[in-house]
């Protein structure tokens, strides 16, 4: 018996890091995984690597940001798989790295569309979806930087704080509709993932390898975290499992945010 048995989800950004994990797990444990990416290369490969393994994933392109794009992504997974019960808004970008009074306004707009525009989109597809299916769970890929401001982050703090807080008052409006539908935020530490290792390969301010040592001294565990680390966070709020678990954020960082 899987722990998603019966169920169908979809994972943006599946194409690599966390989100790539996150759809192998969701799919080995017995969830049907509609992949969703705009790289649609790498995001075939996920799916043909979670066939071999005798699960069920198809890949669809699909970029977060495009209202268009998440109706068809919606009509396509019901056509397809029958319903949806779990939705993981993991696609996102990195910040631009700039501070606010040399930000251009083009690059605020872009992070906060693709990092939180994205997740308002999916949340109203999903709970459209979920609710004819008698109920599901959203998880919305926050960060630590959703809880803590960070400097030439202003961007992705202000994008990631939003998805903090628009999961709350999705959980809220679901549980007052009786839907049954849970809603939850997850936060992760850095994790060792594409994302991370271009933003150390950018930064001009110290080598990669210092940087990466800077980062692994912010998390008192000592390491960065894995992408499986945190799909197994994101399983757990899929499953019934986390059955009373709603408006809630989970943090998953390695101690960063304790001190
Ligand atoms: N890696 C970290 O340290 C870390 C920490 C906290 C939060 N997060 C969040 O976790 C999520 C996944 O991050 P990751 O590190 O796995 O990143 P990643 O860059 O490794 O993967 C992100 C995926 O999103 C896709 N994507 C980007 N823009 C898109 C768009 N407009 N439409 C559809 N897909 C798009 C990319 O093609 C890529 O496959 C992001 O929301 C990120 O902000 C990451």
């Amino acid at each position: 018996m899987g722990r998603l048995d019966g169920k169908v989800a979809l994972v943006t950004g599946a194409a690599k890091g966390i989100g790539a994990a996150t759809a192998e797990l969701l799919a080995r444990e017995g969830a049907k995984v509609m992949c969703t990416d705009v790289d649609e290369t790498e995001g075939q490969k996920v799916v043909d690597a979670i066939q071999d393994a005798g699960h069920t994933a198809s890949f669809m392109t699909h970029d977060v940001t495009s209202e268009e794009a998440w109706e068809k992504v919606a009509g396509e997974t019901q056509r397809s798989f029958g319903g949806l019960h779990v939705l993981v808004n993991n696609a996102g970008i990195a910040p631009e790295g700039i501070p606010i009074e040399d930000l251009p306004f083009e690059s605020w707009k872009r992070t906060l569309a693709v990092d939180l525009d994205s997740v308002f989109l999916g949340c109203k597809y999903a709970i459209r979806l979920m609710k004819e299916c008698g109920g599901g769970s959203i998880i919305n890929i926050s960060s630590i930087m959703g809880l803590v401001g960070t400097p030439r982050s202003s961007d992705y703090n202000a994008a990631k704080g939003g998805v903090r807080l628009l999961t709350k008052v999705a959980a809220l409006e679901c549980a007052e509709a009786g839907y049954n539908i849970r809603v939850n935020s997850v936060h992760p530490g850095y994790i060792d993932t594409p994302l991370v290792r271009g933003v150390v390969e950018r930064s001009e301010e110290a080598s990669a390898n210092e940087l990466m040592g800077m980062l692994t001294m912010l998390h008192p565990i000592g390491r960065l975290g894995t992408a499986k680390e945190i799909g197994q966070a994101i399983l757990f709020l899929a499953s019934d499992e986390s059955s009373f678990v709603t408006g809630a954020e989970l943090v998953v960082d390695g101690g960063y945010t304790a001190r």
